[in-house]
């Protein structure tokens, strides 16, 4: 079987762009694949956290994947900082990386914006150490939204380099794993801008454990345009909060795009908008339930974490152990 990795950030509650985009991906690859799934909390840091928060949404992250059906039993489930291997693979990995290469990133810019000189250096490597954490693990395949894509070629980047600078066939190439339709979830507040669990705007997104109330009352203000919705998909063009929503319902319906405009093309965003929000509670709330449920036990949360750390260190200790022999430590 093939080993999987995939990190998500435990800073705030996962959002619908993650579900979509990761989370739910995620759960049907645990039927034919290794998975390790991890909490990333050292690329949360990249950005200032208040402490107290970074270790409770670790947990709350962790109950929500637990609800999403992650099974910690059959795969693995840890947060990074909990495994020393990341960082000591990390900091080779920063000796291989290029800045040139580090400089093309597009989300350091749209991160840093114009005022590069005021962010940490850990937000300028984050590439560098999540290459790290999937070739820790010698992991071929790599489930990640589409805004993740740079990254991982990247990662191939200084795997290569790697096995050419000290001349061996260490690191393995490895694959993404982009799910085809809701590849990216914009923004409620702006179509142009990815939908993420750091936009200061909480309307801007749903998040997992949304009340039904919520969630309606968000879709209701979500921007649109004036115009009825289209019925084919090239009406589409140039309304990129017309054209997400209508994503949005694909995705979770498991209808494309073409099919729900079929139903709903013609009309205002009223009745669709009332159909979107009902489909989204129908997904999402049995995991809001679920989540809430697994959080008044942190203790067991906690044990999972510690199980999955100690799994997911003998896959990797040997590993980095190799690689820093390979360069002469
Ligand atoms: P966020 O930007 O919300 O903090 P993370 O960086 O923790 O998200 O990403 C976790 C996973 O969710 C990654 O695989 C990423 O590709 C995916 N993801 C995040 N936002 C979106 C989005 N708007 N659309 C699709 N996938 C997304
Ligand atoms: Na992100």
């Amino acid at each position: 079987m093939q080993r999987v990795f995939s990190g998500i950030q435990p800073t705030g509650v996962p959002q619908l762009g993650n579900y979509l985009g990761a989370i739910r991906n995620w759960v049907t690859l645990q039927n034919d694949h290794d998975c390790v799934f991890c909490l990333v909390d050292m690329h949360a840091l990249t950005v200032w956290q208040d402490p107290a928060a970074l270790r409770e949404q670790t947990l709350g992250q962790t109950a929500c994947l637990l609800a999403a059906g992650i099974d910690p039993t059959r795969h693995i489930l840890y947060n990074q900082s909990a495994v020393s291997a990341h960082a000591r693979l990390g900091w080779l990995f920063n000796c291989v990386v290029r800045l040139g290469w580090l400089n093309r990133m597009t989300q350091f810019k749209d991160k840093a914006g114009k005022d590069r000189e005021n962010h940490s250096a850990g937000l300028y490597v984050y590439p560098s150490l999540m290459a790290a954490d999937i070739h820790a693990f010698h992991a071929t395949r790599v489930p990640v939204g589409d805004d993740q894509r740079q990254h991982l070629e990247l990662a191939n980047d200084i795997g290569q380099k790697f096995n050419h600078d000290y001349g061996v066939d260490f690191f393995p190439v490895i694959e993404p794993l982009i799910p085809p339709g809701a590849a990216r979830i914009m923004s409620l507040r702006d179509g142009t801008k990815k939908m993420s669990k750091s936009d200061p705007s909480a309307q801007s997104r749903i998040d997992m454990t949304d009340t039904p109330d919520e969630i309606a009352l968000k879709i209701r203000r979500a921007k649109t345009d004036p115009e009825p919705l289209p019925s084919e998909e090239a009406g589409l063009a140039g309304r990129p909060e017309a054209r997400n929503l209508v994503a949005i319902y694909a995705a979770m319906s498991d209808e494309t795009s073409a099919q729900v405009l079929a139903r709903f093309g013609g009309e205002g965003f009223g009745p669709f908008k009332k159909a979107l929000a009902e489909v989204l509670v129908a997904k999402l709330g049995p995991v809001a339930d679920e989540t809430r449920r697994l959080l008044r036990d942190p203790g067991h949360l906690q044990a999972i974490l510690c199980d999955g750390a100690s799994r997911a260190e003998a896959i990797c200790e040997p590993i980095v152990t190799e690689a820093e022999r390979l360069v002469g430590f």
